[in-house]
C-alpha cells in the first residue's frame, strides 16, 4: 500500500484547478501538488435575509460568481489555463442546483483543455485538507491511522481513517448535524444566520454554567442534537413570558451554554472513539471546527490521552476549493478519472 509520503511526492509537480459549489460559497483553488497555490471563495450574503440557504438563489448566485472567482484563482496562483493537468470538482453532497453549476463548468473546462475531470466527495475533502501543507495548520500532516471529528452545517461524523482512501464512518448524526443546531438554536436567539459564528463570539464574553440544557443519551457513537433545538426553544419561550427582554440581557450566557453543550456531546463521543480504537491522532474538520471553545475542548482531549490533535486553519475549516483539489491529488495519483456522463448529486454515499 502507498503511503502518504508516496502520494504526496508523487503529485509535486501536479497542478489541479479545483472547483466547490455544494452550498452557498462558490470556490476555487489552484493547488500544485499539497500546497496551494491560491485558495478563493465568494460566500453568498443574499442567504442572510431569510436565515438559512434558498436553494434556488444559491445556484443563481453560483452562476454569477462561477466564472470570476475561478478566473481570480488562476491570477491568483499565477498560473493559466495551459498550466493545469485536471479540472476537479464536487459531485456531492450538497444542493442539487448549486453542484450542477460546479460540475457543468468544471466539465465544459475539462472538454475545453482536454485535461482529466476528477469527481470529489465534499465530505472526503473536508477530511483530506489535512494533507495540504500549510503551516497555519496546527498539528500538521496526520499519521495514520487517525480519527477525525467532520463537523459541519450538514454532517456530524466520526471517521477512523485507515489511509487516504481507506475510511469509515464509525459514528454518525441520527437526526440534526452541529452546524445545524447552532443555527437552529441561533434563529431562536433573532440571530443572524449562519448562527454558528454568532454564537462563538457571543459565547466568548458568556457564563456556561449559567444555564443547562439536557443532553440526549444515544447509543454507541452516534449524535444527536435535534433534542437540543427542542429543549431552548421551550427554555426560551417560558423565559420570555417572564421578561420580554431575556434574550438580549442574557444573550451572552445563553451563547455560552448552547455552545458548551453542542461542544460536550462531540467531545464525550470522541473521547469513546479514542477509547474504543486506540487511535492517538485526532483530526477536526468542516466548518464547524472554526469553533473556538471545540478547538480548545480537542486540544486538551489530545493532551489528556497523550494524543496528537490536528486542527486545519479557517480557510480550510469551512466550505472551500483546496480541500476538493488536495482530495482530487489522490485521486489524480490513483489514475480515477470522473466522466463527463456522471450528474452531481444530493446524496453520495461516503
Ligand atoms: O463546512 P461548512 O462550511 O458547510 C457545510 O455545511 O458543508 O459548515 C458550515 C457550518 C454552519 O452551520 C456554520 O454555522 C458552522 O459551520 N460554523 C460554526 C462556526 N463557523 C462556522 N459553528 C460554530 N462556531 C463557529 N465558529
Ligand atoms: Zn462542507
Amino acid at each position: 500500500m502507498k503511503s502518504t509520503n508516496d502520494y504526496l511526492r508523487a503529485v509535486e509537480n501536479v497542478t489541479v484547478l479545483a472547483i466547490e459549489s455544494s452550498c452557498d460559497d462558490t470556490a476555487a483553488a489552484v493547488l500544485r501538488g499539497n500546497i496551494a497555490l491560491s485558495n478563493v471563495a465568494s460566500t453568498q450574503e443574499v442567504h442572510e435575509l431569510y436565515g438559512g440557504v434558498v436553494p434556488e438563489l444559491a445556484s443563481r448566485e453560483h452562476q454569477r460568481q462561477i466564472v470570476p472567482v475561478v478566473r481570480a484563482a488562476l491570477h491568483k496562483a499565477g498560473v493559466s489555463y495551459g498550466d493545469i493537468d485536471a479540472i476537479a470538482y464536487t459531485r456531492g453532497p450538497g444542493l442539487l442546483g448549486s453542484l450542477l453549476v460546479g460540475a457543468a463548468f468544471a466539465k465544459s473546462l475539462s472538454i475545453a483543455l482536454k485535461k482529466p475531470l476528477i469527481e470529489v466527495h465534499h465530505m472526503h475533502a473536508h477530511i483530506l485538507a489535512h494533507f495540504i501543507n500549510d503551516e497555519r495548520n496546527e498539528g500538521g500532516i496526520p499519521e495514520f491511522p487517525f480519527l477525525c471529528l467532520t463537523v459541519s452545517g450538514g454532517h456530524t461524523q466520526i471517521v477512523l481513517l485507515r489511509s487516504a482512501i481507506d475510511m469509515e464512518v464509525i459514528g454518525t448524526t441520527i437526526d440534526d448535524a452541529a452546524g445545524e443546531a447552532f443555527d437552529k438554536v441561533a434563529k431562536l436567539m433573532g440571530l443572524p444566520y449562519p448562527g454558528g459564528p454568532v454564537i462563538d463570539r457571543l459565547a466568548a464574553n458568556g457564563d456556561p454554567s449559567k444555564f443547562t440544557f439536557s443532553k440526549p443519551k444515544v447509543e454507541g457513537l452516534d449524535f444527536s442534537f435535534s433534542g437540543l433545538k427542542t429543549g431552548v426553544l421551550y427554555f426560551l419561550r417560558k423565559a420570555l413570558q417572564d421578561n420580554a427582554n431575556f434574550i438580549e440581557e442574557n444573550k451572552e450566557d445563553l451563547a455560552a451554554a448552547i455552545q458548551s453543550t453542542i461542544v460536550d456531546m462531540l467531545i464525550e463521543k470522541l473521547e469513546r472513539a479514542l477509547t474504543e480504537t486506540g487511535v492517538r491522532s485526532i483530526a477536526l474538520a468542516g466548518g464547524v471546527s472554526a469553533n473556538s471553545a471545540l478547538r480548545r475542548a480537542v486540544t486538551e482531549l489530545a493532551q489528556k490521552h497523550g494524543a496528537k490533535a490536528h486542527i486545519p486553519a479557517f480557510a480550510y475549516c469551512t466550505d472551500n476549493a483546496a480541500m476538493i483539489g488536495m482530495a482530487a491529488m489522490f485521486l489524480y495519483e490513483e489514475r480515477r478519472w470522473g466522466s463527463l456522463s456522471a450528474a452531481p448529486t444530493a446524496r453520495l454515499p461516503f
